[in-house]
């Protein structure tokens, strides 16, 4: 490679961006309540946030961790390994490994940091971590910093799976694998997958930030609709920055998984802990996602007048029935014009393009809330016609 200005390349990467219509500045929102957002001055019904329950602004969960802010200050003082971890911390582990059936719970400050972290403690060079190829960017990277084997399988394709642990010569496995995918809303065949990873000796990881809190019994997620549990899935991952309306994540597993994690995960050891105040809050959410089930009826009707609306639109659906209900527009530019015609009419939709999708699938990532009306989802779907046919390039066959 031959020797160039880090400037020079950096100019040069936001020319491409700005001609592929891949630049992505950031909204600035000055004000929510529920889906309206205040943007530019404007407000908007949002229908690209990831509080699908509603919870965020619901004064349980406020309440909790002001109250919890007042006795504990904003911020954990350090690491969970020297004075980072807190009561409120322990409690909200407790609680979430009782829910879900663990031994032991573990929380981070981001989703992020947990599959890192996860990674990067229980797999070495030599190993193998075999992932969906639409897994979230994170399980990727995490894979990538352990220094192991990255294989990745074709969406949804068990028998793929299956091959690329059947290959493997030495050394660990890992199976991982998103339980809804973040970006097509459709669930992994964790079942199927379950099977292959007992069969191949590999340990079956699931990350269920999208289906946790809005499927299944409880809200217990992916596994539980799956009829899984500890035994077939040893480690899973709750982020809590979706139908939690919070911050972090929690992992679960047994003792001595994750307790491997606590005392070696590089991305959990030097980083300060998450606030006591967001596990306090997290620990209202969850009180409100194990009982008040309403909220996942209302979504799942939502869900379903929506896919009834655009199929009547003859707009693009995929195979989802959780509250991601991407419109699959194909370039870049269609996806930003679309976003851009939503917008003039009153809806914030943001133009989801590739790194995060693959190329030619850009899409507006639809995503229904608790906080939307059946109102607000006809007046999308009627923005949305309009919006698609105003785009330029024709529907992808
Ligand atoms: C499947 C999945 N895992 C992890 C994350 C990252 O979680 P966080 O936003 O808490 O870092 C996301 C975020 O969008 C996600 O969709």
């Amino acid at each position: 490679m031959p020797r160039i200005r880090l400037a020079d390349r950096v100019a040069i990467a936001r020319a491409e961006r700005t001609a592929n219509a891949a630049l992505r500045p950031r909204r600035e929102i000055s004000a929510r309540e529920g889906c309206r957002v205040v943007v530019d001055g404007r407000t908007l019904t949002s229908f690209c946030g990831n509080d699908y329950l509603g919870l965020g602004q619901h004064l349980d969960v406020v309440s909790a961790f002001q109250e919890a802010s007042a006795w504990h200050g904003v911020g954990s003082t350090g690491s969970a390994l020297v004075t980072g971890h807190h009561a409120e911390h322990a409690a909200f582990e407790r609680e979430m490994a009782q829910w879900l059936g663990y031994e032991r719970g573990l929380m981070f400050s981001s989703g992020y940091q947990a599959n890192l972290a996860v990674m990067q403690s229980l797999l070495t060079e030599g190993d193998v971590c075999v992932q969906d190829k639409l897994n979230h960017a994170c399980l990727i990277d995490g894979a990538r910093l352990a220094g192991c084997e990255l294989k990745r399988y074709p969406h949804l394709d068990v028998e793929a799976a299956l091959r690329q642990l059947m290959s493997r010569r030495d050394g660990a496995a890992m199976l991982a694998t998103d339980g809804v995918f973040s970006m097509d809303g459709d669930r992994a065949p964790l079942a199927d997958l379950a099977l292959v990873a007992r069969a191949q000796d590999a340990l079956l990881y699931v990350d269920d930030a999208h289906g946790i809190g809005v499927l299944g019994p409880e809200g217990r997620g992916s596994l539980a609709v799956a009829g899984l549990g500890a035994r077939e899935v040893p480690l899973l991952l709750v982020p809590l920055g979706k139908a939690f309306g919070g911050q972090g994540a929690v992992l679960l597993g047994s003792e001595a998984l994750v307790g491997h994690v606590a005392e070696t995960a590089r991305p959990y050891l030097f980083s300060t802990a998450p606030a006591p105040a967001m596990a306090a809050a997290m620990r209202a959410s969850l009180k409100l996602i194990r009982t008040e089930s309403w909220r996942r009826a209302k979504l799942a009707s939502l869900v379903a007048r929506f896919r009834r609306g655009a199929a009547a639109l003859g707009l693009p659906l995929q195979e989802s029935f959780t509250p991601i209900q991407p419109v699959v527009l194909g370039d870049n530019a269609r996806a930003l014009a679309a976003s851009r015609s939503l917008e003039a009419q009153g809806y914030l939709v943001s133009a989801i393009r590739p790194p995060t999708v693959p190329e030619g699938q850009a899409r507006l990532r639809v995503t229904l809330s608790v906080d939307h009306g059946e109102a607000d989802v006809d007046g999308l779907l009627a923005a949305l016609a309009e919006a698609v046919k105003a785009a330029p390039a024709p529907l992808p066959a």
